[in-house]
């Protein structure tokens, strides 16, 4: 165990920076192993702040440190690894440092470091500092100009801003100068130096300027780049047209590569992306990939208003950039793909994944107070809570007063760091409203729970809503406050049409009712007959609702509800019900049969959208379901899920072939929305036909499999194969590999399908597949599709009464800290909730986490994860 504890950093002390930095010149001299950085910094203090001047600067071999032309003795200044400090500095001065680098030893994927030969960089949150000596802080703005200088092999030379410069060197080198004239914290610098394809493109922007684009990806790759740049273009008109922002350079590059700790990344004018969130084809790209494009290329893009021209003051207000743009990247795929199909996967998303962390010992709020390691904060909650907690904001104040809000926000923070409490007053301020008790959704951890009673008078023809809250606690917050939660509300009567009411007076067919105190009362009146509630609609807030609604309201609601999220909802609802009932030895074949039917009827509603009716096929989660059970016993979450898809498998045998046969693929592939539900439903319709035990199943998952004429396809059928397991899905994982073994992006779904698969013989293949030539641990995807798939995503083969599902991961977590801490620490999550297991698999996955924790060693962010994992106990 390590004896030197690592100190938490908390909000409560933020300071000003001591010193400002308005102007720097950077040069690289870049070789593989050697790359030497000069700076050159205009630095002047920041008002009367009197400290010394100490900067960061990790894994840098200093050359010299000098102060306005002079070169500091070694008594004259500290470096320790961590900080350059200097004692005694005048209050202006030109400071140059030059260092040198090993970016090719960097397999942290953070700071400079060489992917495929390539130079390139991560700088957010602390990477800046393994590439100079700087106050790595957001709050420290600066005009960059850049200087790269490399053999001639390296063909392009890329960095921030506008090319101002280039050409020839002696040697067969040659250099670039970049210039960026926005102000903007380290943590947006970047540099690439390589050989790449370009492929370029062009928009003239909402006030006539023209705007070059470019996505520079692997040689021979140009054409898998047209679907992103497309995304990328609509992304661009989109922000004109509902926010009025406009993009403010000359030229927007895109940068594709393949070793990269997480998705993509803002840089400003030059992102940097995960190769597999960028390169797209139909033959080896799933319609969930160019969904996944379209959405993150348009992240990425928004954030250069929001993150770039308005930055964070300090790493707590991570979620000012994060979760609102995750909110406009929702919104704008809403827009792209369908409001209903895209509110249920961000909610299926959110419940997975924060709901899981707010129930856990990893439990934090939108805004934390401390940490130890920022990296491990781009959590669930910062990005997708924060998200929900903005479209609240949008719901309590109306659509007008939000926009009116966001256009204050840039016009009082354009070119500034802010926080949290400043982007809220602007709402406050435009909307009039006192948004103080609002702001506790940032400030308080966990999932409320919302408690629904409802009771209809039909004398009175009045309907009363009775409605609770209540939050347990989490760690570091034993008591909770009150939250104010917008619930939206419908009502239809026993025929599933929308009954109309009043609220106060006024008729209306849905309203909202704002949860301000521990228990809200409101009387809807002008209510003619006992009506069926629709609560929540559209998911109107971040909570767990559970309500005295009967089995006969929730078939309504799935039958005709026109909230099409809540009509999904019911029908998830009543299947959670069904399977966890059967998971505790209480099965209800009645129900099961009736819910069967239910399905059947909504598959036959000829107005539906097919994307929407294969949600409507998919049962809740093996993982969700977990959620919903204490304490969690995955194998008989398994077995009672198992026991319902088959069940449907067999009531929906017919309806399930026609569908399979009709949605055929007939003319041209198109990734939008109505191709991809059509695929999506098909698709759907083959993972539930594996549950029917007739032998046909295989013949027909296998030629699906073989007259794929899209990935989309194929890995449909792949998957379908490997829940039916046998020698087909041998021969055609074989087959697979065979095809595609060239190909990484593809190899990666090749190793995540097998990571998947529930077959007993599952947990053996994966140990052995870490020893297939195709694995690369210091590949973050690959490592990914491996390892985090089979731990998240194969609950049942995890979580093997043996343990040895968690001591793989739990080796896997030691072996990549040794090289990645950033990738490793992001391993540990499935096993943080070994609290909410039988006590039996929980006393094993504890161990692991002890394991861990006594090992020598162990980075900052693993050791940050995993003691919180365990907690006082
Ligand atoms: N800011 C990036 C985004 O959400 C996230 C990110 C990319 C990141 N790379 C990182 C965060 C490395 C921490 C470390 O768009
Ligand atoms: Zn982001």
């Amino acid at each position: 165990m390590r004896t030197d504890t690592p100190q938490a950093i908390r909000l409560a002390d933020y300071r000003p920076p001591a010193f400002l930095i308005d102007e720097v010149h950077l040069t690289f001299d870049l070789k593989p192993n050697t790359t030497r950085v000069r700076a050159k910094l205009q630095v002047r203090r920041n008002g009367d702040h009197a400290e010394p001047l100490k900067f960061n600067g990790e894994r840098l071999k200093a050359i010299s440190v000098a102060i306005d032309g002079r070169v500091l003795a070694d008594d004259e200044r500290t470096i320790d690894g961590e900080f350059l400090t200097i004692p005694d500095t005048p209050d202006a001065f030109t400071l140059e440092t030059e260092v040198e680098i090993d970016p090719e030893a960097n397999k942290a994927l953070d700071g400079l470091y060489m992917s495929a030969g390539r130079f390139c960089t991560q700088c957010e949150a602390e990477g800046f500092r393994k590439i100079t000596f700087w106050p790595d802080r957001p709050d420290v703005l600066s005009r960059f100009t850049v200087r790269i200088e490399a053999d001639k092999a390296f063909h392009r030379l890329l960095a921030n801003g506008n090319l101002m410069q280039s050409g020839p060197l002696p040697n067969g080198r040659h250099f670039a100068v970049w210039n960026d004239p926005f102000p903007k914290p380290c943590y947006l610098f970047a540099l690439v130096a390589g050989e790449l394809d370009v492929l370029e493109d062009k928009l003239v922007t909402m006030t006539g300027r023209p705007v070059d684009l470019r996505i520079y990806v692997d040689p021979g790759m140009a054409p898998r780049a047209a679907y992103a740049m497309d995304a990328l273009k609509r992304s661009m008109k989109w922000d004109e047209d509902t926010f009025g922002l406009e993009y403010d350079l000359d030229l927007f590059m895109i940068v594709a590569v393949r070793d990269f700790n997480f998705g993509a990344m803002e840089n400003k004018g030059l992102n940097i992306f995960n190769s597999s969130l960028l390169l797209a084809d139909p033959a080896t790209a799933t319609d969930m990939d160019f969904e996944r494009i379209e959405s993150v290329v348009a992240h990425e893009y928004f954030h250069n208003w929001t993150g770039d021209r308005v930055t964070c003051r300090d790493w707590f207000q991570l979620c000012l950039k994060e979760g609102l743009t995750v909110f406009r990247d929702q919104s704008f795929s809403a827009d792209q793909r369908g409001h209903a199909v895209q509110r249920i996967k961000d909610v299926k998303a959110l419940r997975a994944r924060q709901f899981a962390e707010d129930q856990g010992p990893l439990a934090h709020p939108v805004r934390p107070s401390s940490y130890m390691k920022i990296d491990n904060f781009y959590t669930a909650t910062i990005y997708e809570k924060g998200a929900e907690v903005i479209r609240m904001l949008k719901t309590l104040i109306g659509p007008e007063a939000f926009r009116r809000g966001m256009d204050l926000y840039f016009e009082r923070w354009d070119g500034h760091a802010t926080t949290v409490e400043e982007f809220i007053r602007c709402f406050a301020d435009v909307s009039g409203q006192d948004l103080t008790a609002f702001f506790a959704w940032y400030e308080q951890a966990g999932t409320p729970q919302v408690t629904l009673k409802s009771t209809y008078d039909a004398e009175r023809r009045e309907l009363e809503l009775e409605i609770v809250q209540e939050t347990a606690p989490t760690p570091g917050q034993p008591t909770k406050g009150v939250l104010p939660i917008p619930v939206t509300i419908g009502l239809l009567d026993g025929d599933g049409r929308t009954q109309a009411f009043e609220r106060d007076g006024q008729a209306a067919d849905e309203t909202v009712v704002v949860l301000e105190g521990p228990r809200t009362k409101v009387t809807l009146t002008g209510v003619d007959e006992r009506p069926v509630v629709s609560a929540l609609r559209g998911f109107s807030a971040p909570v767990k609702l559970t309500s005295n609604a009967e089995a006969r309201d929730r078939y309504i609601l799935l039958a005709g509800d026109p909230d099409l999220f809540n009509r999904w909802e019911a029908g998830q609802e009543l299947a959670r019900a069904l399977i966890l009932a059967r998971a505790t030895g209480m099965a209800d074949e009645v129900g099961e049969e009736r819910y069967a039917e239910a399905v059947g009827r909504a598959l036959g509603d000829q107005a539906a959208d097919p994307a929407f009716k294969a949600l409507l096929l998919i049962l809740p989660s093996e993982p969700d379901l977990a959620l919903a059970m204490a304490p969690a016993d995955p194998a008989a979450i398994h077995e009672a899920r198992e026991a319902l898809r088959k069940r449907l498998a067999l009531h929906l045998a017919d309806e399930l072939k026609r569908l399979h046969l009709g949605l055929q693929e007939m003319g041209e592939f198109s990734p939008d929305a109505a191709g991809a539900g059509r695929r999506a439903l098909r698709n759907a319709a083959l993972d539930l036909m594996a549950a029917n035990p007739r032998s046909e199943v295989g013949e027909l998952a296998f030629s699906h499999y073989e007259a794929a004429a899209n990935m989309t396809d194929a890995i449909g059928g792949l998957a379908a194969l490997a829940l039916i397991g046998g020698q087909r899905y041998e021969s055609a994982l074989s087959d697979f590999y065979e095809r595609w073994k060239d190909e990484p992006l593809v190899i990666d779904k090749w190793f995540a399908v097998q990571a998947r698969d529930p077959d007993e013989g599952a947990l053996g293949r994966v140990l052995g597949l870490t020893a297939h030539p195709a694995f690369e641990a210091k590949n973050p995807n690959r490592l990914r599709a491996l390892v985090s798939t089979f731990a998240s995503f194969n609950p049942v083969r995890f979580h093997d009464p043996s343990g040895a599902g968690y001591r793989f991961l739990a080796d896997q977590i030691l072996a990549t800290d040794g090289f990645n801490p950033m990738t490793a620490a992001r391993l540990v999550e499935p096993l943080g909730g070994w609290r909410r297991y039988k006590p039996e698999l929980g006393k094993l996955m504890k161990a692991e986490l002890e394991r861990i924790l006594a090992s020598p060693g162990l980075s900052k962010n693993v050791f940050e994860l995993v003691s919180r994992s365990l907690g006082e106990d």
